[in-house]
């Protein structure tokens, strides 16, 4: 899996901006605000179909413009693929027109088939959070990880989302008088049939994390905090789901917890509650190296690694775990500071911006 060029047009801060990737390593150098993580973000919109932090797509257009365009020549399986994502503000010259179109080689694709033809794991400062920060944090990396190789995955997301929006506000109508709570039993079984596959390809996922062997001396290992979804659970919380219009089971409601134990220690002990940052960060770097794993065996290739300015970020121990991966697939690695790269020998193409 190779990305040989990108296309920018409107995209952030780029007017137009071409550029040709290195087969191997490519080391793309600027300073603060030149537009390192626009371009990393680009790139893994081309594989996700979505941004990994814009609140609202528009806002990847660049300021004052209709239309931004990305697009990119990729060679799968010695083949190549072209794709495309065009993004409005949903009006062009004064007619209503799609906010996003997708397309592959010319034809257009609905966001489930666009996501994953071409594979990605980014990895950026935004990251070191992932063993500490919030729940929805570890969602959206599972989801993420999953996203990239299951087509189905991609498809139980976007319905079981929708399912749990639209139940919702049936709720509030039965909260309010305006409906029966026998209409729930349509969108209970849309929400059960795709919430029951989310959460056993989370398992999968999580059961293979502990699979892949730990960083360093201490034992790593995650553990899957499920929220089961069922009729049992539903008609259990009954009663506060419909006095607070909110669907309170079910894997949206999900997290997992890294764990790890000392060498001939008994005691596990939660690393968001109990870690040192380090260990936190050795946790992040842990899941990181099990994403690439994981869309390797479920896809045959490596995927395209994106580092986002991450070296200054790691201590040299963890640096040097980064580094040892670089050379097995195709790396783009931003940085403010050339010289955390300088001298490197696998650097195949240097960029400036
Ligand atoms: N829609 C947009 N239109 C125009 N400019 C934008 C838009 N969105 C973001 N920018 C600008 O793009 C610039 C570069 O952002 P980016 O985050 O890529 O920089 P960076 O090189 O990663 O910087 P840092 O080293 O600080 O992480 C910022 O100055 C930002 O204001
Ligand atoms: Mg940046």
């Amino acid at each position: 899996m190779v990305i040989r060029n990108l296309n920018l047009q409107d995209f952030r801060s780029f007017r137009k901006k071409k550029i040709n990737f290195d087969e191997k390593t490519t080391v793309i150098v600027g300073s603060n605000a030149s537009g390192k993580t626009n371009i990393l973000e680009s790139v893994n919109l081309l594989s996700t179909g979505k941004s990994f932090h814009a609140g609202r797509e528009e806002e990847m257009i660049r300021n004052g413009q209709e239309l931004g365009r990305v697009s990119g020549q990729l060679t799968v399986d010695s083949e190549r693929q072209d794709l495309e994502i065009i993004l409005t503000r949903g009006e062009l010259n004064g007619e209503r027109v799609a906010r996003k179109k997708l397309s592959v080689n010319g034809v257009g694709k609905m966001l489930f088939n666009f996501a994953g033809v071409l594979k990605t794991v980014l990895f950026g400062p935004w990251d070191l959070e992932l063993v500490s920060g919030s729940p929805g944090f570890r969602r959206r990396f599972l989801d993420t990880v999953l996203s990239q190789v299951d087509r189905e995955y991609r498809r139980a997301i976007l319905s079981y989302e929708k399912g749990i929006r639209q139940r919702n506000k049936l709720l509030e109508r039965i909260r309010e008088g305006e409906a029966s709570p026998s209409q729930l039993l349509f969108w209970n079984q849309l929400v059960i049939k795709n919430g029951d596959y989310i959460s056993s390809r989370r398992a999968d996922l999580i059961g293979f994390f502990n699979d892949t062997g730990s960083l360093g001396n201490e034992a790593i290992n995650a553990e899957y905090d499920n929220s089961p979804i069922s009729e049992k659970r539903f008609e259990q919380y009954a009663v506060q789901e419909i006095a607070s219009a909110t669907t309170l089971v079910g894997p949206h409601r999900d997290d997992f917890i890294v764990k790890t134990r000392k060498r001939k220690q008994k005691i596990e002990r939660n690393l968001a509650i109990y870690g040192s940052r380090g260990e936190q960060r050795m946790g992040v770097l842990w899941l990181k190296l099990a994403e690439l794993s994981f869309v390797e065996k479920h896809s045959q290739t490596r995927p395209v690694l994106l580092l986002d300015d991450i070296f200054s970020e790691l201590d040299h121990e963890h640096r040097d775990v980064v580094i040892s991966t670089v050379g097995r697939q195709q790396t783009i690695i931003t940085t403010a500071d050339p010289h955390t790269v300088q001298g490197w020998r696998k650097i195949g193409q240097f960029l400036e911006l």
